[in-house]
């Protein structure tokens, strides 16, 4: 028997030797019970002792003989980084959401209506082909521009015109274009849509709001321009520029985005009355802007891979 049962079956016993304080005449019982409890710690002492004993020789000693190499870091770092267009996105998505814009993100996969009807492209106008798209054999289309979340953003925050506020949400995403590759053009790229309906929207909040955010987003005051373009989906439309001060590179002016006043059509498909409700939009490459933060000469090598461009964020 282990010296712990012997010492606990030596309690029992105790315990039972106790019950006879009852049958002492009264006088005696308390020199009794003194002696019991002196008996009793003694045991509980010697119990707590070999259980000590007994968990330490469970221990394995610690083998001082083993390998070490006190001079090698404990935590390595970790492998990887992200990827600077992800981080950049995450800044520009803060700049939006900073003003008040809600956040969506767009599909990956998309179909004919989200990308075309839904946006007043006419059927089998030449529009259509302007974009490059690629297709499934099923006939999905991986989006070529974040607008394919215009009609679904505007339903979604409907509820918000009808309560008496405005939709505003900006939808980050990655497009893709069927269009060969050189140093300012991709086949896979990231946009940002940006949608803002209200009873009394206008095109000068709309160039005030592109104007703060380019301003945070490359942290200096900049000129803005604006020149007409043409999409089937806003009414009237523009192409908005930057003057590239010289911390940027300088020699003038470039080309950020696509925008205007949404059509009434994409209105009324989304369920929203044109009449009642003016909304503009617009929608601008994520590369094209970090490009010219970093000054990089090639969109390519976002998608390349090369860990020696990676590595310099
Ligand atoms: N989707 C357009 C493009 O990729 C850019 C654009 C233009 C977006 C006008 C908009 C807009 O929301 O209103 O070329």
């Amino acid at each position: 028997m282990s010296e712990i049962k012997k010492l606990k079956l030596e309690l029992k016993n105790l315990n039972a030797e106790y019950a006879r304080i009852k049958t002492l005449p009264p006088e005696e019982r308390g020199a009794f019970g003194r002696e019991m409890n002196a008996k009793k710690q003694k045991i509980l002492n010697a119990i707590a002792k070999a259980e000590e004993a007994a968990e330490s020789e469970n221990v394995s000693p610690i083998d001082i003989s083993a390998p070490c190499a006190p001079n090698e870091p404990i935590f390595r770092p970790a492998l990887g980084s992200r990827h600077p267009l992800m981080t950049e996105l995450d800044r520009v998505v803060g700049i939006y959401s900073d003003m008040g814009f809600n956040v969506m993100e767009s599909n990956q996969l998309d179909d004919e209506f989200h990308m075309f009807d839904s946006l007043n492209f006419p059927k089998e106008h030449p529009a259509r082909d302007g974009y490059d798209t690629f297709r499934t054999s099923e006939n999905f289309i991986p989006p070529a521009h974040t607008s394919t979340m215009q009609h679904r953003a505007l339903k979604k925050y409907k509820k918000d015109l009808e309560n008496g506020g405005q939709i505003a949400v900006v939808i980050p995403g990655r497009v893709f274009r069927n269009e060969d590759a050189d140093a300012t053009h991709e086949h896979t790229f990231y946009q940002c849509e940006g949608v803002f309906v209200s009873k009394d929207a206008t095109m000068g909040q709309m160039f005030g709001v592109l104007k703060q955010f380019f301003e945070n987003y490359y942290g200096q005051k900049l000129n803005i321009k604006t020149q007409p373009g043409y999409f089937p989906f806003t009414e009237p439309s523009a192409e908005l520029l930057i003057e590239r001060p010289s911390s940027l590179g300088g020699e003038g002016w470039l080309e950020m985005l696509g925008c205007g006043m949404i059509h009434p059509n994409v209105l009324k498909m989304a369920g929203i009355d044109p009449d009642k409700y003016h909304g503009f939009a617009w929608g601008g490459g994520i590369d094209r802007l970090v490009m010219l933060k970093y000054q990089l000469g090639d969109i390519r090598y976002f998608e390349s891979g090369k860990l020696d461009f990676l590595e310099e964020f």
